[in-house]
């Protein structure tokens, strides 16, 4: 797994006065001048495999981007307008686009009462991407990541253009907070502790496998609050910015991770990563989309791996999940062949 401290570590080492990309790689940025998007095109900027970084807003990308291009590594970076002509110079060339586009919870909203408001806005951009980049690999941040990775697959579909092995939804963040999480119960270092997260990316939909993990003693009282700070930490974020938006810089560091991992893989090294895509694993069950561990190659989506053995108190949660995210997943189908 990667570890961003070693990295950023190396970064610094490494690229502080002189710098070049190791390969010409085109990222580009939807929502760049948000709350993620400053600090993960920041992050980007820091990784020396992207050689160009594309940002693109709907206000403000071109001074975020100003600002960042001052710092010391090799990579061009340049803002874009929303303007038919920015999008399309935004999007041509890109390997990858990560996609932070959209409206924040505010404290009691759920992740699908964003629904309204970031369905439409995730199925322009991605109409945009079908267009300038088909062949990029998509990154969606966007939330409900449960529906709105559907309403881009429906969106390729529709062009034509779709590659089930491109289209990834973030679930970085949740891998992220259970090794910090189990970290925290049992005093060891985070970045040794793995725990596979998969199903979705909302409440119950969030499964973390703690049996896989090397505390698979963690029981009774300690299990639940553990399983529940996962499924709901994004909620503790929300609540303590009381109004002001939701995970920010954490998912930025949570994006950045998973834009390198997919960097790596086209590098030809294997990488694997949780991560919310098409996948066969419960589609008997009707649920064509589920997070779960995947090696990452050249083309994407390498090999989908099953979730392996699980306890009983993990089969249930894995009922409740796969029940809600059906439902999320039709919910972001539907919207694209009525609108
Ligand atoms: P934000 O409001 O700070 O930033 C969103 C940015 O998107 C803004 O700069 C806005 O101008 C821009 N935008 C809106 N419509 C656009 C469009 N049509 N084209 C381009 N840009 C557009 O919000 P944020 O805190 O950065 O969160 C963004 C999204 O990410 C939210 O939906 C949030 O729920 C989600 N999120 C997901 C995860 C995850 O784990 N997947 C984690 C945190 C947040
Ligand atoms: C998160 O998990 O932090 C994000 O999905 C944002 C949110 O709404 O909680």
């Amino acid at each position: 797994m990667f570890a961003l401290r070693n990295t950023v570590s190396n970064i610094f080492q490494k690229r502080a006065f002189s710098a070049s990309a190791s390969q010409a790689t085109k990222v580009a940025v939807l929502g760049a001048a948000g709350g993620i998007g400053q600090p993960l095109s920041l992050l980007l900027k820091l990784n020396n495999k992207v050689s160009d970084l594309a940002l693109y807003d709907i206000r403000g990308a071109p001074g975020v981007a100003a600002d960042i291009s001052h710092i010391n590594t090799d990579s061009k970076v340049a803002g874009y307008n929303p303007t038919p002509e920015g999008i399309r110079d935004a999007l041509t060339g890109a390997e990858i686009v990560v996609i932070p586009a959209g409206v924040p919870r505010k404290p009691g909203m759920t992740r699908d009462d964003l629904f309204n408001t970031n369905a439409s806005i995730v199925r322009d951009l991605a109409k945009a991407c079908a267009e300038h980049c088909p062949e990029a690999k998509l990154l969606i941040i966007s939330n409900p990541v449960n529906s709105t990775v559907p309403i881009v697959s429906e969106v390729f579909k529709a062009a034509g253009k779709y590659d089930p092995k491109k289209l990834f939804g973030v679930t970085t963040l949740d891998i992220v907070r259970a090794s910090r999480f189990i970290s925290q119960v049992k005093s060891t270092d985070p970045a040794a502790e793995v725990v596979p997260v998969v199903g979705g990316h909302s409440g119950v939909t969030i499964v973390p496998i703690l049996s896989q993990t090397s505390h698979p003693d963690i029981s009774g009282e300690a299990r639940d609050a553990l399983v529940n700070r996962i499924q709901f930490g994004g909620d503790e974020v929300v609540k303590a910015k009381d109004g002001a938006g939701s995970a920010t810089l954490s998912m930025a560091f949570a994006g950045a991770r998973f834009a390198d991992s997919l960097l790596k893989a086209a590098e030809g090294q294997e990488v694997v990563e949780c991560t919310f895509v098409e996948s066969p694993l419960y589609a008997k069950e009707g649920v064509d989309f589920f997070a779960s561990k995947v090696t990452l190659g050249k083309e994407g989506v390498k090999e989908i791996h099953p979730v392996g053995q699980i306890n009983e108190y993990e089969t249930e949660l894995l009922k409740a999940c796969l029940n809600d995210l059906k439902k999320n997943i039709q919910k972001g189908r539907d919207f694209v062949k009525s609108n």
